[in-house]
């Protein structure tokens, strides 16, 4: 608790404090005749030169987040920890004009979840293009730097992860970010569960972000690597869990993501976990941060540059992983294992102690070197040392300004951004869209009172989610209400997380009355609730997946009137079986964290303004898996016994409490994580990933299929020239895979029938490869926009034989001979899915031969 406060106070002050972005001076500075300010030169000899003008102890003094700089050379310092994660975002070197117009703002985008929910990577692409154009404006003013630490592409596979949606607490930035509208932070960061949809994301984000030109538009960091996925639970926190994870699962399932921003994107900066992985801190973890990141997956071209998290490396100390005994001991290890720049959370000592670990003999001159040539040729790339007039492609980007941010095209793309990422979880009897009870135009409720209850129709910062910047407004569920001129009653509702009664059992609790008075007075029952960042965020896991009691008593006690419900949903994926039972709720709408025009859109959408075609990027778990499965498990397939035999993934050296879910745990068997393990049938899955129901209905069917039988060499044959295809898993599937799929309403419908996106998802099953086989893998998506009533449309879904293949025991991705199905869709909405079998046969092959770990020192 003590370190939560402390870490909280000091990233307050830390953003108070932000230094901004100051350019070198390439014109007239010391450094103006440097090879490091010739943009002719190549980035790699720009960096060493300026490297190579550094005397040791100035070297000494740029290996933190917060780099002194070089006064004597005319380097100003520079803070490397920039957010953007779904808009320019405060952080220690982000900061905005809290007194003036320009810069006062920027445009919050929806947060990861819920732009992952729209499965449109050209989408995700046009996000992530906005806040680099954004940020780089921002830089321009001085207001931010030009290295942002998103995205957070850990795979969500606890649905108690306070960062799997990422959102961080809005206390953290309170202080700061209050302008006279509001606040804004919102932190739910990770594209879901599955990693072929994280790497969609990563890569389309990455795109976006750095920008697809010649030069670099601003640096992106994926994070954390890895095996991160744990906040604070059951007295386990980040900042001392171990990991343990067997190589099938860290090759099959945590890695991917990471494999595809550094191997298939080249991103420019990778961030290493606070956790230790399988004993040792992954910041010091040679096997990962080297044998891995740096040599396999070939990510040296450019030099990229590994930070750690924030005092990840003060972690190693003997009170948390206990790896290091001395702050010199923890930089040595840091730096020598291939972390280029330590993150330090200020006002949070023991700080690394970078000098002495030079001082002591435990760093050579030769890894510092090493390190800052990584860290300035990144700044190279983005054009930090070009002189804005000079003709190079990265100076291009310094004629962006305060006329480039929170624009109109910019805030549509926002607007987009939540609409696209709505998910229908119910909707009985077509209750939704209610247009047919509130014609638009002009959308007055002429005599239909609605009652808007709970506590997200009001303003509130929690939609934008975590890692946050100030937005331009926020827009409520009641500013669209009185947009709309609706004809509304408003309750508050419980706070978020209520306990269940007052103490008194007869007492009454404040909200229940108001609510049901305007419920009683209305038509219809708008209820927009769920959890926000108070019940998970950073440094804060969930204990429960269930519904808050005092929310879901209400919801029941309105749902008893026996009038249309519509029940709003924000934050987390909750147990949402009680509502999906209730006969009275008619319709369930997820909205994650939608930014900053979220609750406008959520409202719109009931309207029928908008249409949901969003579908769950994770599993919506019953209640009871927080009971069943420790969050330190970090086992992905079923297995009989209930943990795993050694105790790995118990905290080192702190006894687990014997807590509730340990005990009910004890004997039961464990009964896997994610779709792919756990089946849709399973009693602990209450809503599958991939489901989201339309306001139409919807046929959908694959293509034919030319030839149903394959032999593995047939299937890569086209990918022989090693030069075009260097990594054979990204080879494509050699058949076109289509999807037809027809908007059955028609336009004598009621209300002409309703245009709507449809998601088309396939996935592979069968079994093929080890033991034991996943239900089904998610192979490839595609978002296909606004089908008519009456229309058919027709896309390809790109699919590669690396997501077909398995991976064994040893790590090694391998193309199984054996008998496959494609399945089109999750079988929802009373449609069956779409399913065609081949077969592949001849040998097995090897796509990626997965180096074996060695003993770490
Ligand atoms: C750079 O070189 C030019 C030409 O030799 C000289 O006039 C100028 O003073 C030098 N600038 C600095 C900062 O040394
Ligand atoms: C901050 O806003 C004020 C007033 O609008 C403006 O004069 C000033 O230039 C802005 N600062 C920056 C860095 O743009
Ligand atoms: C947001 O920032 C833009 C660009 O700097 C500015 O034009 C606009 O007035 C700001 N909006 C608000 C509400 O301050
Ligand atoms: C790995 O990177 C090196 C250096 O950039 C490059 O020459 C080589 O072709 C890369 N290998 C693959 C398989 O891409
Ligand atoms: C920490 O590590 C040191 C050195 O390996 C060892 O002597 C000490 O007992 C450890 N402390 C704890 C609390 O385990
Ligand atoms: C849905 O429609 C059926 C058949 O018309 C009706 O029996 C049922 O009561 C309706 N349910 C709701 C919640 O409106
Ligand atoms: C709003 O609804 C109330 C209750 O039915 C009704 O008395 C009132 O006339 C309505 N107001 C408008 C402007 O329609
Ligand atoms: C549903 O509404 C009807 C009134 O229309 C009521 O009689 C019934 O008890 C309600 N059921 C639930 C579960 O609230
Ligand atoms: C292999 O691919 C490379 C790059 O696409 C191309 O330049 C080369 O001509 C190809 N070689 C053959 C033999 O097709």
């Amino acid at each position: 608790m003590k370190l939560l406060l402390g870490w909280k106070l000091a990233i307050a002050v830390a953003v108070r404090g932000a230094v901004g972005l100051e350019y070198p001076d390439c014109i007239n500075g010391p450094l103006a005749n440097s090879t490091v300010c010739d943009v002719t030169a190549s980035p790699a000899d720009r960096a060493a030169a300026l490297v190579k003008l550094m005397s040791v102890a100035e070297k000494l003094d740029n290996l933190v987040d917060m780099a002194k700089g070089v006064p004597r050379l005319g380097l100003p310092p520079y803070a490397w920890w920039s957010e953007a994660l779904h808009g320019v975002a405060l952080s220690p070197g982000v900061t905005f004009n809290f007194t003036g117009i320009h810069f006062s703002n920027a445009t919050s985008f929806a947060n990861t979840i819920t732009l992952a929910a729209a499965f449109d990577d050209d989408l995700v692409y046009q996000v992530a293009s906005a806040i680099s154009t954004e940020a780089r404006a921002f830089a321009n003013a001085g207001l931010a730097g030009l290295d942002y630490w998103s995205p957070n592409v850990n795979p969500y596979k606890d649905p108690r992860w306070g960062r799997g949606h990422e959102v961080r607490d809005p206390a953290l930035f309170t202080t700061t970010i209050i302008t006279g509208q509001g606040v804004t932070e919102n932190l739910d960061q990770t594209p879901g569960e599955d990693p072929v949809r994280i790497k969609g994301y990563a890569k389309a984000f990455l795109t976006g972000l750095e920008g697809d030109g010649p030069a670099r538009k601003v640096i992106a960091t994926c994070k954390h690597y890895a095996a991160y996925d744990l906040e604070r639970w059951q007295g386990v926190t980040r900042h001392d869990f171990n990991a343990v994870v067997s190589l099938q699962d860290l090759v099959e399932y945590y890695l991917p993501p990471f494999e595809t921003c550094a191997r298939d994107v080249n991103v420019g900066s990778i961030m290493c976990s606070y956790n230790a992985v399988n004993g040792t801190p992954a910041c010091a973890n040679t096997y990962l941060m080297d044998d891995i990141l740096r040599k396999h997956w070939n990510w040296t071209a450019h030099n990229n540059y590994v930070t750690s998290d924030c005092n990840a490396i003060q972690n190693f100390l003997p009170s948390l992983h206990n790896f290091s005994q001395t702050p010199a001991e923890a930089a040595a290890a840091a730096l020598n294992a291939g972390t280029d720049t330590i993150c330090e959370v200020p006002g949070w000592p023991p700080y690394t102690d970078v000098a002495g670990a030079y001082r002591q003999g435990l760093v050579s001159e030769a890894v510092i070197d090493r390190a800052l040539h990584r860290l300035y040729e990144g700044l190279v790339r983005v054009g930090y040392f070009d002189p804005p007039t000079s003709a190079s492609p990265a100076a291009s980007y310094r004629s962006l300004g305060a006329s480039d941010v929170s624009t109109l095209e910019h805030q549509a793309l926002a607007f987009q951004s939540a609409a696209d990422g709505l998910v229908l979880l119910k909707n009985v009897n077509g209750t939704l869209p209610l247009r047919d009870v509130i014609p638009f135009p002009p959308v007055t409720l002429t005599g239909r009172p609605v009652a808007i209850i709970g506590h997200w129709a009001a303003p509130n910062a929690h939609v934008l989610g975590g890692y946050s910047g100030v937005p331009p407004y926020l827009l409520s569920p009641l500013h669209g209400a009185e947009l709309l001129q609706l004809n509304y009653t408003y309750a508050a509702g419980p706070p978020v997380a209520a306990a269940a009664a007052a103490a008194a059992p007869d007492a009454p609790d404040g909200w229940t009355a108001p609510a049901l008075a305007a419920a009683g007075a209305a038509d219809v029952i708008l209820y927009f609730g769920g959890t926000d960042l108070s019940v998970a965020s950073e440094d804060r896991d969930r204990d429960s997946l269930a519904w808050p009691p005092a929310q879901l008593s209400l919801v029941e006690a309105l749902a008893s009137l026996g009038k249309p419900l519509v029940v709003a949903q924000l934050g987390d994926q909750l147990d949402d079986a009680p509502l999906l039972a209730n006969p009275n709720v008619s319709a369930v709408l997820w909205a994650g964290y939608p930014g900053q025009a979220g609750g406008l859109v959520a409202l719109y959408a009931i309207l029928g303004l908008a249409a949901p075609a969003g579908r769950l990027p994770v599993t919506q778990y019953a209640a009871d898996y927080a009971r069943r499965v420790d969050m330190t498990d970090m086992r992905l397939r079923p297995d009989p016994a209930p943990r795993p035999a050694d105790g790995r993934g118990a905290a080192p050296r702190r006894d687990r409490p014997a807590g509730e879910s340990s005990a009910a745990a004890a004997a039961a068997p464990f009964p896997g994580r994610t779709y792919r393990w756990l089946p849709p049938s399973s009693p602990l899955s209450t809503l599958p990933f991939g489901f989201g129901l339309h306001y139409t209905r919807f046929r959908a069917r694959l293509g034919v299929f030319p030839t149903l039988s394959f032999t593995t060499a047939s299937l890569l044959a086209g990918c022989a020239n090693s030069t075009a295809y260097p990594y054979p898993d990204l080879c494509p599937f050699p058949v076109t895979v289509s999807v037809w799929v027809s908007n059955l309403a028609a336009p004598q419908d009621p209300g002409g029938g309703v245009t709507s996106d449809y998601v088309a998802l396939v996935f592979a099953a069968g079994e093929y490869g080890p033991r034991p086989y996943p239900v089904k893998t998610l192979v490839g998506y595609k978002r296909l926009r606004a089908i008519g009533p009456g229309q058919t449309q027709a896309a390809v879904v790109d699919i590669k034989l690396g997501d077909l293949a398995r991976v064994d025991t040893n790590g090694n991705r391998i193309l199984y001979p054996g008998r496959y199905k494609f399945v089109l869709d999750v079988g929802q909405d009373g449609n069956g899915v779409d399913e065609v079998e081949f077969d592949v046969t001849g040998d097995e092959v090897v796509l990626d031969v997965w180096p074996q770990p060695r003993a770490q020192p």
